[in-house]
């Protein structure tokens, strides 16, 4: 049987969780405090408020952060609506791994965009508007830096040149290393940008790091890129 992944002509504005995030990016968290962590294209994610909650130091970063909580709030409840709908019968998620059934997945998705939410109107100037694949920071200003669901997913909207310049300018402002997830498209393929990125990012260590995280199909496991 043909995989048959979701349809999207666009990027939309789906939130993951802490939780979410530490499993897929094999994140071990008190590793990483009193360290300067960059979520970029954070979205309506949770990470950043949560993680924040928990004493670390986060920086959210997406083209979004223009918009106003109050005209979010409707797009993030449609976009969900939308996935939700969508992914019940495509036979490229796991269900048994992690989220069990879609009205847990709903309930984790709702959960993360509210979270997000009240910390984008109470910590304004911890979301910073950005554009890939230029970024307003200093080099070296982070020591992890993040990206999940917009790199090798959305390879069909993004194109090579994109992805490569955008992994660059992650790198240029990243100390220590950034990791991205996930390395499949939503056909649940691995992208074909990968085995060109690891040839043409010369100046960096590129590894496919396992985890035992997998809702999208072949999803288990994470790009980490490091300084040689
Ligand atoms: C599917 S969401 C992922 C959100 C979050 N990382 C997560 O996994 O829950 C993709 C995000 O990428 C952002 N985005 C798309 N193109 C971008 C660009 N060129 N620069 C910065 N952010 C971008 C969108 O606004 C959207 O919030």
């Amino acid at each position: 049987m043909k995989k048959q992944g979701l349809q999207l002509d666009r990027v939309v504005l789906l939130g993951r969780t802490c939780d979410e995030y530490t499993r897929y990016f094999g994140l071990e968290m008190e590793q990483w405090r009193g360290k300067k962590i960059l979520d970029v294209a954070s979205g309506v994610g949770s990470f950043r408020a949560e993680a924040a909650a928990l004493g670390h130091d986060v920086t959210a970063a997406d083209r979004i952060y223009d918009i106003s909580p109050e005209e979010l709030a409707p797009r993030c409840a449609a976009d969900l609506d939308h996935i939700i709908d969508s992914v019940r019968d495509l036979n490229v998620y796991r269900w048994d791994n992690f989220y069990g059934t879609p009205e847990r997945l709903r309930g984790l998705r709702e959960r993360a965009y509210k979270t997000f939410l009240q910390d984008y109107r109470e910590q304004r100037e911890r979301y910073v508007r950005v554009e890939l694949p230029r970024l307003p920071f200093r080099d070296g200003e982070f020591d992890l830096t993040l990206l999940s669901y917009l790199l090798f997913v959305y390879e069909n909207q993004l194109s090579y040149d994109f992805h490569l310049q955008s992994i660059r300018e992650l790198m240029r402002v990243t100390r220590g290393e950034a990791r991205i997830y996930p390395t499949v498209t939503f056909e649940a393929e691995p992208s074909k940008y990968l085995a060109k990125l690891g040839e043409d990012l010369i100046e960096f260590s590129v590894e496919v790091i396992n985890t035992d995280f997998e809702f999208l199909r072949n999803s288990n496991n994470f790009l980490r890129i490091t300084r040689c």
